[in-house]
Order: structure tokens, then C-alpha cells, then sequence
């Protein structure tokens, strides 16, 4: 049997992976997985059935592999509840970092994760999906971003105005409340990233073999067309091998 192709795009937070993946597997029509998703599905399980994250690991990973998850129609549910705007919030991002680095969370959800891997192809991004979830990937992607690049970008969204507005209102300290944002912002990514990268399960770093992806100076279509680039490279080196 054929292997489904898989495209393994990792990264730091808020560096832009999940929009670029996102477009890349439409333009392929392939299916797409957010496994963030699916940690900040588990956290805001656990938070909501009041567990100590800080306590015993196992409680936590039971929860995780059984939570009624599902993605549908655009958007997450657990169980009846569209969760989708609420595993956005900062607390979930914070709270399922601090999950993810529990080794029996990481192995509750790993067959949810390969459960996605179907025709005609998939892509998939994360922190681990290249060198845990996802290792015979026909393409591997490390995709990040400057700090400060990333921090402007996620106070944009969340302050809903254009990167370049909130760049300069920030820089020529023009907007203080946008600054105090910033700061946090940034300090919040420097902690996430200290914790993703720091773990001793599966941490966030470029596998061998991964592409290195810079966009701090990039825009998104220039990002989804460099994946796509590679991802034909690699296609017609395997079509020929064959
Ligand atoms: O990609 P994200 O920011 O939505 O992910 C939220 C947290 O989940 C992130 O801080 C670390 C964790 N995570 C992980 O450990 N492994 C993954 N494959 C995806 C996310």
C-alpha cells in the first residue's frame, strides 16, 4: 500500500505554522492537523474538570485520551461545546504548555495524532510532529520567526489592528496601552518557548532532515510558497526513484 504523504511543519509559538500549514494543505487538498488544538483541547478539559496541572500526571493524560474531541466544520468541539474561541485564549495556551511537557499527556494523544494520516495527504503542525508523531514525514519543516517578530504579530491579532500599525504604535511608544500588551506578550512567548524547547519529552527543536524556515522577513504567501516548493522537490525526487 501506498504511504500517505505527510508535511511535518514545527515551530515556535505564534510564528505563523498553523496559517501556513493551513493554506499549504488547501492548496494541496490535503487534510490539515493542528495538534496545539488538540493540547489546548486537553488543557481546557482538565481545567474545567478542575485538575490540579501541577498535581499527579495521570488523571490529566486519562482525560486527555478519552475527552470527546472532535473537528468539525471548522471549528474544535468538546463534546456539544464549540470550543474553538475559548482554546484560543492565552490561559489554554499557557495551561497546555505546561501539560505538554508531561510524558503520559504526550503518549495519551499520539495515536489521536496518527489518526489523521489519510488520503490523499496531510499536513501537520506542532512542536513534535517531525520527530515523534509524524518521523517518516516526506517533508519535514522547522518554521519560526524572530521573538520580536512573533511578539508584534500575536499583539496585532489579539488588538485586531495590522501588523505595521501596531509595529510602529509600539516602537515610537505611541500607544501605551499596546506597549503594556507587547511586554507581556513577549514575556509570555519567552517563558512558552523556554518550556517547549526546555522539556525533556519530545521538545521543540529542528530534526535532522527538517528545512529551516525563517520568515521574520517573510509574508505568508512567500512562507507557504517555499513549502510548496520543497514539497514538489521532494515529490519528483521520489517519483523518479520509483
Ligand atoms: O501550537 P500551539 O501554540 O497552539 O500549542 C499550544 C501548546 O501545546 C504549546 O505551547 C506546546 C504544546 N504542543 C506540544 O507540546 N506539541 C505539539 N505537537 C503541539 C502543541
Amino acid at each position: 500500500m501506498k504511504a500517505v504523504p505527510i508535511i511535518a511543519i514545527d515551530g515556535p509559538s505564534a510564528s505563523g505554522k498553523g496559517t501556513v500549514a493551513e493554506r499549504v494543505a488547501a492548496k494541496l487538498g490535503f487534510h490539515y492537523l493542528d495538534s496545539g488544538a488538540i493540547y489546548r483541547a486537553a488543557a481546557l478539559a482538565a481545567l474545567q474538570a478542575g485538575l490540579d496541572l501541577a498535581g499527579a500526571a495521570e488523571p490529566i493524560a486519562a482525560l486527555a485520551g478519552a475527552m470527546p474531541l472532535r473537528f468539525a466544520g471548522g471549528a474544535v468541539w468538546l463534546g456539544d461545546a464549540d470550543v474553538s474561541r475559548q482554546i484560543r485564549s492565552e490561559e489554554c495556551g499557557t495551561s497546555a504548555s505546561r501539560i505538554a511537557a508531561l510524558p503520559a499527556v504526550r503518549d495519551a494523544l499520539l495515536e489521536r495524532q496518527r489518526a489523521f494520516a489519510a488520503a490523499p495527504g496531510l499536513v501537520a503542525d506542532g512542536r513534535d510532529m517531525a520527530s515523534v508523531v509524524f518521523q517518516s514525514a516526506a517533508l519535514k519543516v522547522f518554521l519560526t520567526a524572530g521573538v520580536n517578530e512573533r511578539a508584534w504579530r500575536r499583539t496585532a491579532q489579539l488588538a485586531t489592528i495590522p501588523l505595521n500599525d501596531a509595529k510602529g504604535l509600539i516602537e515610537k511608544e505611541k500607544d501605551a496601552k499596546l506597549a503594556i500588551l507587547f511586554d507581556s506578550v513577549l514575556t509570555d512567548l519567552q517563558e512558552r518557548d523556554r518550556r517547549d524547547a526546555g522539556r525533556s519529552a519530545a521538545p521543540l527543536k529542528q530534526v535532522e532532515g527538517a528545512k529551516l524556515l525563517d520568515t521574520t522577513q517573510l509574508s505568508i504567501d512567500e512562507a507557504v510558497a517555499r513549502v510548496l516548493g520543497w514539497y514538489r522537490e521532494v515529490s519528483e525526487a521520489q517519483a523518479g526513484a520509483v
